[in-house]
Protein backbone atom coordinates (compact mmCIF):
# COMPACT_ATOMS: atom_id res chain seq x y z
CA UNK A 1 0.00 0.00 0.00
CA UNK A 2 2.87 2.35 0.72
CA UNK A 3 4.37 2.04 -2.11
CA UNK A 4 1.33 3.18 -4.26
CA UNK A 5 1.04 6.50 -2.61
CA UNK A 6 1.87 9.57 -4.69
CA UNK A 7 4.91 11.44 -2.50
CA UNK A 8 3.98 14.72 -4.42
CA UNK A 9 0.51 14.39 -3.92
CA UNK A 10 0.56 14.03 0.56
CA UNK A 11 -1.73 15.50 2.76
CA UNK A 12 0.39 18.13 4.81
CA UNK A 13 -1.63 17.76 7.79
CA UNK A 14 -3.50 14.90 9.01
CA UNK A 15 -6.10 14.96 11.53
CA UNK A 16 -7.20 12.53 13.56
CA UNK A 17 -10.51 11.65 15.82
CA UNK A 18 -8.88 8.77 17.83
CA UNK A 19 -12.66 7.13 18.81
CA UNK A 20 -13.43 3.51 19.79
CA UNK A 21 -11.78 2.61 22.60
CA UNK A 22 -15.00 1.94 25.01
CA UNK A 23 -16.39 -0.23 22.43
CA UNK A 24 -12.79 -2.20 21.64
CA UNK A 25 -12.87 -3.11 24.95
CA UNK A 26 -16.35 -4.07 25.20
CA UNK A 27 -16.28 -6.20 22.14
CA UNK A 28 -13.21 -8.49 23.66
CA UNK A 29 -15.69 -8.78 27.08
CA UNK A 30 -14.36 -6.15 29.14
CA UNK A 31 -16.75 -4.22 31.37
CA UNK A 32 -13.79 -1.60 31.98
CA UNK A 33 -13.99 0.84 29.33
CA UNK A 34 -10.35 1.85 30.14
CA UNK A 35 -8.85 -1.30 29.11
CA UNK A 36 -9.65 -0.23 25.38
CA UNK A 37 -7.30 3.39 26.47
CA UNK A 38 -4.81 1.60 27.55
CA UNK A 39 -4.37 -0.39 24.50
CA UNK A 40 -4.90 2.76 22.29
CA UNK A 41 -1.31 3.15 22.33
CA UNK A 42 0.01 0.35 19.71
CA UNK A 43 -2.51 2.51 16.93
CA UNK A 44 -0.38 6.40 18.14
CA UNK A 45 2.60 4.55 17.89
CA UNK A 46 1.69 3.27 14.03
CA UNK A 47 -0.08 6.38 13.39
CA UNK A 48 2.83 8.90 14.33
CA UNK A 49 5.64 6.27 12.66
CA UNK A 50 3.47 5.93 9.15
CA UNK A 51 2.88 9.52 9.04
CA UNK A 52 6.58 10.28 9.49
CA UNK A 53 7.89 7.52 7.06
CA UNK A 54 5.81 8.83 4.13
CA UNK A 55 6.60 12.68 5.07
CA UNK A 56 3.18 13.74 6.44
CA UNK A 57 4.65 16.58 7.87
CA UNK A 58 2.06 17.82 10.66
CA UNK A 59 -0.84 14.88 12.16
CA UNK A 60 -2.73 16.33 14.95
CA UNK A 61 -4.53 13.84 16.99
CA UNK A 62 -7.69 14.04 19.19
CA UNK A 63 -6.77 12.99 22.47
CA UNK A 64 -9.34 14.50 25.28
CA UNK A 65 -12.03 17.02 23.92
CA UNK A 66 -13.42 19.55 26.36
CA UNK A 67 -16.87 17.53 26.32
CA UNK A 68 -14.32 14.82 27.87
CA UNK A 69 -14.50 16.13 31.40
CA UNK A 70 -17.96 15.33 31.78
CA UNK A 71 -16.97 11.61 32.10
CA UNK A 72 -17.06 9.30 35.30
CA UNK A 73 -13.65 10.41 36.81
CA UNK A 74 -12.04 7.57 36.78
CA UNK A 75 -11.54 7.17 33.51
CA UNK A 76 -10.96 10.97 33.36
CA UNK A 77 -8.09 9.85 35.47
CA UNK A 78 -6.69 7.43 33.90
CA UNK A 79 -6.82 9.32 30.36
CA UNK A 80 -4.58 11.74 32.23
CA UNK A 81 -2.07 9.07 34.02
CA UNK A 82 -2.14 7.66 30.40
CA UNK A 83 -1.07 10.87 28.81
CA UNK A 84 2.02 10.97 31.17
CA UNK A 85 2.76 7.45 30.43
CA UNK A 86 2.18 7.66 26.81
CA UNK A 87 4.98 10.55 26.40
CA UNK A 88 7.34 9.17 29.07
CA UNK A 89 7.44 6.27 26.82
CA UNK A 90 7.27 7.71 23.77
CA UNK A 91 10.18 10.45 24.22
CA UNK A 92 12.97 8.45 22.98
CA UNK A 93 11.17 6.91 19.80
CA UNK A 94 10.34 10.74 19.00
CA UNK A 95 13.64 11.67 18.95
CA UNK A 96 14.99 9.10 17.33
CA UNK A 97 12.35 9.81 14.46
CA UNK A 98 13.19 13.58 14.46
CA UNK A 99 9.78 14.27 15.99
CA UNK A 100 8.45 17.58 17.24
CA UNK A 101 5.79 17.44 19.72
CA UNK A 102 3.18 20.37 20.18
CA UNK A 103 -0.27 20.81 21.76
CA UNK A 104 -3.76 22.66 21.46
CA UNK A 105 -6.36 23.11 23.77
CA UNK A 106 -6.99 24.23 27.29
CA UNK A 107 -3.97 22.59 28.83
CA UNK A 108 -4.07 24.62 32.09
CA UNK A 109 -7.87 22.45 32.66
CA UNK A 110 -4.72 19.53 32.87
CA UNK A 111 -3.50 17.94 36.19
CA UNK A 112 -0.46 19.90 37.13
CA UNK A 113 1.65 16.90 36.80
CA UNK A 114 0.52 16.15 33.31
CA UNK A 115 0.87 19.38 31.95
CA UNK A 116 4.60 19.47 33.49
CA UNK A 117 5.54 16.50 31.68
CA UNK A 118 3.46 17.68 28.65
CA UNK A 119 5.59 20.82 28.46
CA UNK A 120 8.43 19.59 29.17
CA UNK A 121 8.28 16.93 26.19
CA UNK A 122 7.54 20.02 24.50
CA UNK A 123 10.90 21.90 25.22
CA UNK A 124 12.49 18.75 24.70
CA UNK A 125 11.53 18.13 20.99
CA UNK A 126 11.29 21.70 19.85
CA UNK A 127 14.75 21.82 17.70
CA UNK A 128 13.60 18.53 16.07
CA UNK A 129 12.43 19.08 12.34
CA UNK A 130 10.64 15.97 10.98
CA UNK A 131 6.69 15.51 11.83
CA UNK A 132 4.81 17.48 14.23
CA UNK A 133 2.41 15.69 16.03
CA UNK A 134 0.04 17.78 17.60
CA UNK A 135 -1.81 16.67 20.65
CA UNK A 136 -5.20 18.15 20.81
CA UNK A 137 -6.04 17.80 24.76
CA UNK A 138 -9.20 19.17 26.60
CA UNK A 139 -9.39 21.00 23.09
CA UNK A 140 -12.48 21.58 21.27
CA UNK A 141 -13.31 24.10 17.90
CA UNK A 142 -15.72 26.06 19.95
CA UNK A 143 -13.08 26.85 22.60
CA UNK A 144 -10.70 27.51 20.29
CA UNK A 145 -12.80 30.09 18.21
CA UNK A 146 -14.14 31.93 21.50
CA UNK A 147 -10.20 32.06 22.58
CA UNK A 148 -9.51 33.83 19.38
CA UNK A 149 -12.55 36.11 19.93
CA UNK A 150 -11.49 37.47 22.83
CA UNK A 151 -7.69 37.61 21.70
CA UNK A 152 -8.69 40.19 18.84
CA UNK A 153 -11.29 41.61 21.37
CA UNK A 154 -8.30 42.75 23.68
CA UNK A 155 -6.64 43.56 20.76
CA UNK A 156 -9.76 46.35 19.62
CA UNK A 157 -10.20 47.42 23.32
CA UNK A 158 -6.22 48.34 24.07
CA UNK A 159 -6.75 50.38 20.44
CA UNK A 160 -4.31 48.58 18.43
CA UNK A 161 -7.01 46.40 16.05
CA UNK A 162 -9.48 48.29 14.18
CA UNK A 163 -12.67 46.39 13.72
CA UNK A 164 -12.29 46.88 9.77
CA UNK A 165 -9.21 45.32 10.05
CA UNK A 166 -10.61 42.18 11.38
CA UNK A 167 -10.63 39.30 8.65
CA UNK A 168 -9.99 35.51 8.13
CA UNK A 169 -6.18 35.79 8.21
CA UNK A 170 -6.25 37.32 11.63
CA UNK A 171 -8.70 35.15 12.92
CA UNK A 172 -6.48 32.23 12.38
CA UNK A 173 -3.81 33.52 13.20
CA UNK A 174 -5.46 34.03 16.64
CA UNK A 175 -6.38 30.30 16.67
CA UNK A 176 -4.36 27.51 18.64
CA UNK A 177 -3.03 26.14 15.61
CA UNK A 178 -1.27 29.63 14.53
CA UNK A 179 1.48 28.55 12.21
CA UNK A 180 -0.12 25.17 11.63
CA UNK A 181 -1.77 24.56 8.24
CA UNK A 182 -5.13 23.21 8.07
CA UNK A 183 -5.80 19.81 7.91
CA UNK A 184 -6.22 18.43 4.27
CA UNK A 185 -7.59 14.82 5.57
CA UNK A 186 -9.35 14.11 8.68
CA UNK A 187 -9.61 10.05 9.53
CA UNK A 188 -12.06 8.98 12.20
CA UNK A 189 -12.33 5.68 13.65
CA UNK A 190 -15.27 3.77 14.98
CA UNK A 191 -18.11 4.29 12.42
CA UNK A 192 -19.27 7.59 13.60
CA UNK A 193 -19.59 10.48 10.84
CA UNK A 194 -19.88 13.34 12.57
CA UNK A 195 -16.67 16.64 13.78
CA UNK A 196 -17.30 16.07 17.71
CA UNK A 197 -16.61 19.71 18.06
CA UNK A 198 -12.72 19.25 16.47
CA UNK A 199 -11.36 21.46 14.28
CA UNK A 200 -14.52 23.82 13.87
CA UNK A 201 -12.42 26.37 11.58
CA UNK A 202 -9.80 24.56 10.56
CA UNK A 203 -11.60 21.73 8.92
CA UNK A 204 -13.52 23.78 6.64
CA UNK A 205 -12.00 22.21 3.88
CA UNK A 206 -10.58 18.72 4.75
CA UNK A 207 -11.69 15.95 3.05
CA UNK A 208 -13.11 13.33 5.62
CA UNK A 209 -12.13 9.58 5.84
CA UNK A 210 -14.53 7.57 8.12
CA UNK A 211 -13.26 4.20 9.48
CA UNK A 212 -16.80 2.25 9.72
CA UNK A 213 -15.74 -1.12 11.24
CA UNK A 214 -12.27 -0.03 13.02
CA UNK A 215 -11.94 0.74 16.60
CA UNK A 216 -8.66 2.90 17.62
CA UNK A 217 -7.28 0.38 19.29
CA UNK A 218 -6.90 -2.05 16.35
CA UNK A 219 -5.41 1.11 14.17
CA UNK A 220 -2.34 0.38 12.37
CA UNK A 221 -0.06 2.24 9.41
CA UNK A 222 -1.77 0.26 6.79
CA UNK A 223 -4.69 2.12 7.48
CA UNK A 224 -3.40 5.41 7.49
CA UNK A 225 -1.85 4.61 4.07
CA UNK A 226 -5.45 3.59 3.26
CA UNK A 227 -6.96 6.56 3.72
CA UNK A 228 -4.20 8.69 2.49
CA UNK A 229 -4.66 6.57 -0.85
CA UNK A 230 -8.69 7.10 -1.26
CA UNK A 231 -7.52 11.09 -0.31
CA UNK A 232 -5.09 11.18 -3.64
CA UNK A 233 -8.17 10.38 -6.13
CA UNK A 234 -10.60 13.17 -4.67
CA UNK A 235 -11.03 16.27 -6.39
CA UNK A 236 -10.69 19.44 -3.92
CA UNK A 237 -12.50 21.71 -5.66
CA UNK A 238 -12.67 24.57 -2.63
CA UNK A 239 -16.07 25.69 -4.25
CA UNK A 240 -15.20 26.36 -8.00
CA UNK A 241 -16.32 23.63 -10.77
CA UNK A 242 -14.07 20.48 -11.49
CA UNK A 243 -13.36 22.15 -15.14
CA UNK A 244 -12.17 24.88 -13.28
CA UNK A 245 -9.78 22.51 -11.17
CA UNK A 246 -8.96 20.79 -13.92
CA UNK A 247 -7.29 24.09 -15.43
CA UNK A 248 -5.31 24.59 -12.72
C1 LIG B 1 -11.91 7.58 22.21
O1 LIG B 1 -12.61 6.43 22.56
C2 LIG B 1 -11.03 8.10 23.33
C3 LIG B 1 -11.49 9.34 23.96
C4 LIG B 1 -12.55 10.01 23.65
C5 LIG B 1 -10.67 9.85 25.04
P1 LIG B 1 -13.94 6.50 23.42
O2 LIG B 1 -13.55 6.46 24.84
O3 LIG B 1 -14.78 7.64 23.01
O4 LIG B 1 -14.63 5.11 23.03
P2 LIG B 1 -16.13 4.91 22.56
O5 LIG B 1 -16.38 5.85 21.44
O6 LIG B 1 -17.00 5.18 23.74
O7 LIG B 1 -16.17 3.48 22.12
C1 LIG C 1 -14.25 12.58 20.23
O1 LIG C 1 -14.74 11.36 20.66
C2 LIG C 1 -13.15 13.05 21.12
C3 LIG C 1 -11.91 12.28 21.09
C4 LIG C 1 -11.64 11.26 20.30
C5 LIG C 1 -10.91 12.74 21.99
P1 LIG C 1 -16.02 11.26 21.61
O2 LIG C 1 -16.22 9.82 21.88
O3 LIG C 1 -15.87 12.15 22.76
O4 LIG C 1 -17.18 11.82 20.64
P2 LIG C 1 -18.75 11.66 20.72
O5 LIG C 1 -19.15 11.91 22.13
O6 LIG C 1 -19.06 10.25 20.30
O7 LIG C 1 -19.28 12.63 19.74
MG1 LIG D 1 -16.17 7.90 21.55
Amino acid sequence: MKEQLDRNNLPKHIAVIMDGNGRWAKQKGFTDRIFGHRNALKAVKEVIEGSGEIGVQYLTLYAFSTENWNRPKAEVDALMMLLVKTIKDELPTMHKNNVRLDTIGDIHNLPEYSQKELLSAIDDTKNNTGLTVILALSYSGKWDIVNATKKIAEQVKAGTLAIEDINESLFEISLDTKGIPNPDLMIRTGGDHRISNFMLWQLAYAELYIFENLFWPDFRREHLFEAIKDYQVRERRFGRTSEQVKMM
